[in-house]
């Protein structure tokens, strides 16, 4: 019989990715996600990529009673990977409290259900924002967690110590913990990718918004940085290969294979490519140019950061393959898709 996964948030830019590689390695895979930052016919795109419709619940997971019926609906769920939060760094300046409220009660409501409903592992979002600065590059999973430079990042932080604390404290619970960078690009069907809503606070959207005439100008924050070009450095991760790196952790929790009951991963490529490179390759492997212009820097952006991703690539067994080039023009193809769609 096939292996139930929980899959909160599961109709989002990676969580869709994710359920999709989830139902390629043979799981059977249950949605749940509140629509907030999401659409239903994402479970019909699901499908069509996949060729297996998941089940689906529009439920809330600070829904406790909501999210209770879901564990007793699909008995035997055996574990959960938790997408499920809000993710807008400078909203969450504005609106703390949301922050805090969405993002820490979700996560303690499907703790405290996991034991009752025998559910024993749990895959987290975790985000390379709990480093910060990092004082060391490439940073590794060892390198000490800083002062969160929001409460975005903070939630994330505090997210990791609520697994760790329920763990210690005895709870029947194992859990890996990954730590995204960059995350960008689309499904290669283009049936699947990222779909902000109103105006774009990440560089990619922006970008193929601003390449496709939705947006007049692409704003490059700051080329006064201590990098080689001045820009800002990112390690820009696939998003079909982030999705992948959930199923190997998924495997690594069923078959008993951690070394520990919480473990951490990075999930990046371990290279870093600058603001303007990252802008360069996006017209040279599309060959559409990009009307962008430099201007002042953005408050709260980390200078440069990127993964050392050997624990994952050694221990999980995971490496990150595809090309920029060709994530690039996933993301891309995503947008043309979405005007043939008349989305946007
Ligand atoms: C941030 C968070 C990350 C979170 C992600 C999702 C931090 C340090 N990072 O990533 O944890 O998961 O958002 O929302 O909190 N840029 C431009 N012009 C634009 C947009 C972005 O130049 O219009 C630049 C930024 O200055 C930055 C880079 O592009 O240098 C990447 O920005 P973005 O895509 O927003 O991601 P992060 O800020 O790295």
């Amino acid at each position: 019989m096939k292996q139930k996964i929980l899959v909160t948030g599961g109709t989002g830019y990676i969580g869709s990715h994710t359920v999709v590689e989830l139902q390629n390695a043979g799981y059977e895979v249950v949605i749940i996600d509140n629509l907030s930052n999401s659409n239903a016919d994402v479970v019909d795109n699901i499908e069509k990529v996949s060729g297996i419709r998941p089940a689906f619940e529009k439920v809330d997971c600070l829904d406790y009673e909501g999210l209770e019926a879901v564990f007793a609906k699909y008995e035997g769920i055996k574990a959960i990977i938790h997408f499920a939060a809000s993710k807008a760094v400078g909203e969450s300046v504005e609106k703390p409290l949301k922050y805090y409220r969405n993002n820490l009660m979700s996560l303690v409501n499907l703790l405290e259900l996991m034991p009752k409903y025998h559910v024993g592992g749990i895959v987290f979002s975790s985000s390379c924002t709990v480093y910060g600065q990092p004082d060391i590059l490439p940073v590794t999973e060892e390198a000490p967690i800083k002062k969160a430079e929001s409460p975005y990042g903070n939630t994330k932080q505090i997210n990791e110590e609520i697994i760790r604390d329920t763990v210690a404290s005895g709870a029947p619970i194992n859990a890996i913990l990954l730590r995204y960078f960059n995350p960008i690009g689309a499904h290669p069907t283009a049936l699947l990718g990222e779909l902000p809503n109103g105006v774009p606070q990440n560089l990619i959207p922006y970008l193929t918004q601003t390449a496709i005439g939705i947006r007049q100008q692409l704003s490059v924050f700051g080329d006064d940085y201590d990098t080689p070009d001045g820009s800002c450095i990112r390690d820009f991760i696939n998003v079909v290969d982030l999705a992948k790196a959930h199923v190997v952790a998924i495997d690594r929790i069923l078959e008993k294979k951690q070394a520990e009951q919480v473990e951490v991963f990075n999930i990046g490529t371990g290279r870093g490519l600058s603001v303007l490179e990252l802008i360069h390759a996006f017209e040279a492997s599309t060959g559409v140019k990009l009307n962008y212009k430099i201007v002042g820097r953005r408050a709260g952006d980390i200078e440069k950061v990127w993964a050392n991703p050997e624990r994952a690539n050694n221990v999980l067994g995971w490496k990150a393959t595809a090309t920029i080039e060709d994530t690039l023009r996933s993301a891309w193809n995503w947008q043309l898709k979405l005007r043939e769609r008349g989305i946007q």
